[in-house]
């Protein structure tokens, strides 16, 4: 069964058994805009315990995922994948995504902590209103 809630400014996706109401997966993800693209959604922690893998419930997790994309506006989703993690890779692959990082060599940076506020006091000085 899925069901869909909001969850701040995200969107959370459960896929639960009847039998015994347990959560056996989940993909979390939350509208973005990219400037070149429009509205797009961002999917992180899509994950399915490993005894209820290659049943087709990732898969349903990313159909429900795409649907909801579509609603929005959206016509691209868009995942991070570590790069250890091959098996990650080759099912978004099989889904019909395109390694961008590979192909257009693509980082992905993150300002973390003290740099976020560094920057912002930056602005807090020069900008006090
Ligand atoms: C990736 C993951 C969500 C797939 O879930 P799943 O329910 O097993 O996926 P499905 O059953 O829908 O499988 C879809 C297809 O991908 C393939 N596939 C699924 N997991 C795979 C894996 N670990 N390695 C290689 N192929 C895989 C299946 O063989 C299937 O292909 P087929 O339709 O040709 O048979 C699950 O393996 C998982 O939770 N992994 C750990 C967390 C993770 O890596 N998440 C993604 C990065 S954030």
């Amino acid at each position: 069964r899925l069901i869909a809630g909001r969850n701040l400014s995200g969107l959370l996706v459960w896929w639960r058994l009847w039998s015994c109401h347990t959560i056996v997966g989940y993909q979390f993800h939350y509208l973005s805009y990219c400037t070149w693209d429009g509205p797009i959604l961002f999917g992180e922690d899509l994950y399915v315990l490993p005894e209820f893998r290659g049943r087709g419930i990732g898969t349903s997790l990313l159909n429900k995922v795409a649907k909801v994309s579509l609603e929005g506006n959206c016509f691209q989703f868009r995942f991070v994948s570590a790069k250890w993690n091959q098996a990650a890779t080759d099912f978004f692959s099989k889904l019909g995504a395109v390694n961008v990082t590979s192909q257009n060599y693509w980082n992905v940076l993150h300002v973390d902590g003290e740099h976020v506020w560094k920057l912002a006091e930056e602005a807090r000085r020069s900008h006090p209103k």
